[in-house]
């Protein structure tokens, strides 16, 4: 990203003061910029180590010059009066220690307390992101959960700084196995043009018409009539698929919404024709790039060992043919600049090859646009091995998340919430906990590893789970309802002190990690690893405890509020907003009382 204003994130402004301090002290040296917040406050709150990989590279240029010299250098090309800058100190070996000025942290915190919270400034971007994108008749599994989820949560935070995000769900919506559904429906289901068919089980229904396909020559001729009639598009074979799809959506739609989830689906049929002409226009364009192998024509991008299948040996497409056509279209039509593919990781070597192609064909330029595959790992059951029910069958997600629903509830059960919430009230924490904690245990684990999926490990409410935070939300928001004290005079508190007498170290702790969010947007911007949002903001959460504990906010005696400080309650209100934001862009529903 190319940021316009680094906003309230101190580490991008110490990077690009620190780039061009380097630049000027050793031009034209190749070494990145090490530059991070040091966990001991002796030596301050960031350091620089660039020194010694320096030293070394002039050294293999023949310049012999001691790390603490170097870091010397760079110290003095930096400017004497950066506005958030108490002061900086070299050590012996090069490691330039960077304090930071608590004026400015009070000046910051009074500002997100009356202006709220404004993320980084950079330059806007169209991004489409594809997710979820199950298959039709098979029924969604945890992979597309998770899919869908990150997926989400990606767009969530492309919004939320301003991107224009168009949010695809690429299902499997077209092919020859449609032929053997719609025989299958024709038999199962006459009735099906005057009646949506309620066909509960998809899964059972996609079995038993592969099962016929098979097994019976008859049935098999039938269903590839029906994959030619549906091609050449006759009008009720069309219908057919049609109540296959719509049976189909209709019950990931319950899922969607359970979760918050907005999606468009343009799907694998949308580009039948599309596949059509791309094939015309390889051939035009790039010949040579086809090749004929026992009737199918394949071809090997640039740097590729495994070939793509273009065109089958009967004529048709492939599950290829239609990625192609797709980056084709998002590239060139659609006119993206990011296009991001949220798909298990069993998926790489396909969608690498996919881009190798979409490079040969100059579709896209990797220098200025951005073609990646986010790849995350398995779901597993508490034994370890690949997510399945009792009896071996892949987990339908509506019946996992009901349970979640459940659990949720008898969790607030055990806590004895029943008695101080209102049943609408119990009925949103009960939803918010347990797609929230659906939600934030995938999210919070490194994405590209596998995980393990345990209710009772994200049901927690200690540790770094969607529970402790909902709890650690509620509790601030009530801190500052329950103070007695009026918005209006707190905002009025706020206007007369544009900077806040903050100076307890719990107070200062808490008041950086505030600062820090526009970092940590920044930094998942680029990774696309949500679990660095997770680990901040319960960080956060951690810290604000830490000052809880330490400082009063309100002080109380016999029961009654004597001394409210003022400035407390405004870091109350940033860290309960801040969290707010986080939990936007993670896709967690907030609820004020818990
Ligand atoms: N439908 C595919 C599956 O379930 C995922 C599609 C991902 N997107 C893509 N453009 N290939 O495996």
């Amino acid at each position: 990203v190319i940021v316009e204003d680094y906003g309230s994130s101190i580490l991008g402004r110490l990077q690009s003061i620190f780039k061009k301090a380097i630049e000027e002290a050793f031009p034209g040296l190749d070494v990145p910029l090490l530059l991070a917040e040091t966990p001991n406050p002796q030596f301050g709150d960031y350091q620089c180590n660039s020194a010694m990989p320096i030293a070394a590279k002039l050294k293999s240029t023949g310049v012999n010059k001691k790390p603490g010299d170097v870091g010397r250098e760079i110290h003095a090309k930096l400017a004497t009066n950066i506005e958030f800058i108490e002061k900086i100190t070299v050590m012996p070996a090069g490691f330039i220690n960077i304090f930071l000025k608590t004026d400015y942290l009070c000046r910051q915190i009074s500002q997100l307390a009356s202006n709220g919270i404004t993320l980084p400034r950079v330059v806007k971007k169209r991004v489409l992101v594809d997710f979820s994108s199950p298959n039709i008749a098979k029924e969604m599994h945890v992979g597309h959960l998770r899919s869908t989820i990150i997926g989400d949560s990606i767009c969530r935070l492309f919004e939320s700084v301003g991107f224009d995000v168009l949010r695809v769900n690429h299902i499997g919506d077209w092919g020859t196995q449609f032929g053997m559904l719609i025989a299958h429906l024709y038999d199962r289901f006459p009735n099906f043009l005057n009646k949506l068919p309620d066909i509960s089980d998809l899964q059972a229904f996609y079995k038993e018409s592969k099962k016929r396909f098979d097994e019976d020559e008859v049935f098999k001729k039938r269903a590839y009539e029906c994959v030619v009639k549906l091609q050449s598009h006759e009008e009720e074979i069309v219908k057919a698929w049609n109540t296959i799809c719509d049976v189909s959506k209709r019950y990931n739609q319950i899922v969607y919404d359970h979760l918050d989830i907005k999606i468009k689906d343009v799907g694998e049929s949308f580009y039948q024709e599309k596949m059509v002409d791309l094939v015309k226009w390889i051939k035009e364009n790039k010949p040579g790039m086809l090749r004929e192998e026992e009737g199918r024509q394949i071809m090997f991008p640039s740097g590729c060992s495994v070939p793509l299948t273009v065109v089958k040996s009967d004529g048709g497409f492939t599950y290829d043919t239609s990625d192609l056509a797709a980056l084709k279209y998002r590239m060139i039509e659609e006119k993206c600049d990011w296009n991001i593919y949220v798909v298990d990781a069993g998926q790489n070597l396909h969608l690498e090859t996919i881009y190798a192609a979409g490079r040969d064909f100059g579709w896209y330029d990797e220098t200025t646009q951005r073609v990646e595959h986010v790849g995350f790992g398995l779901v597993l059951g508490e034994d370890g091995k690949k997510f399945k029910t009792r009896s071996g069958e892949t987990v339908r997600l509506l019946d996992l998340l009901s349970e979640g629903v459940k659990r949720a509830a008898d969790k607030l059960k055990e806590k004895g919430r029943e008695a101080v919430m209102t049943e609408e009230e119990l009925n949103s924490a009960r939803d918010a906990v347990a797609f929230g904690c659906v939600k934030y245990a995938d999210l919070s684990h490194t994405r590209t590893q596998d995980y393990v999926f345990s209710f009772d490990r994200m049901l927690d409410d200690r540790g770094n789970t969607a529970v402790y935070l909902l709890y650690a939300y509620a509790r601030i928001r009530s801190i500052v309802r329950t103070s007695g004290i009026k918005n209006e005079d707190l905002a009025a508190y706020i206007a007369k002190n544009p900077s806040l007498p903050l100076n307890h170290p719990a107070e200062l702790k808490l008041a950086k990690q505030l600062l820090k969010l526009a970092d940590c947007v920044l930094l998942v911007l680029d990774s696309l690893m949500l679990h660095q949002m997770c680990d901040y903001v319960y960080r956060l959460a951690t810290l604000f405890h830490d000052f809880y504990n330490e400082c009063y906010v309100i002080e109380k005696k016999d029961g009654e509020s004597v001394t409210v400080h003022f400035h407390r309650l405004a870091l109350c209100e940033v860290t309960a907003n801040v969290i707010s934001t986080c939990f936007k862009i993670l896709g967690i529903r907030e609820v004020p009382k818990m």
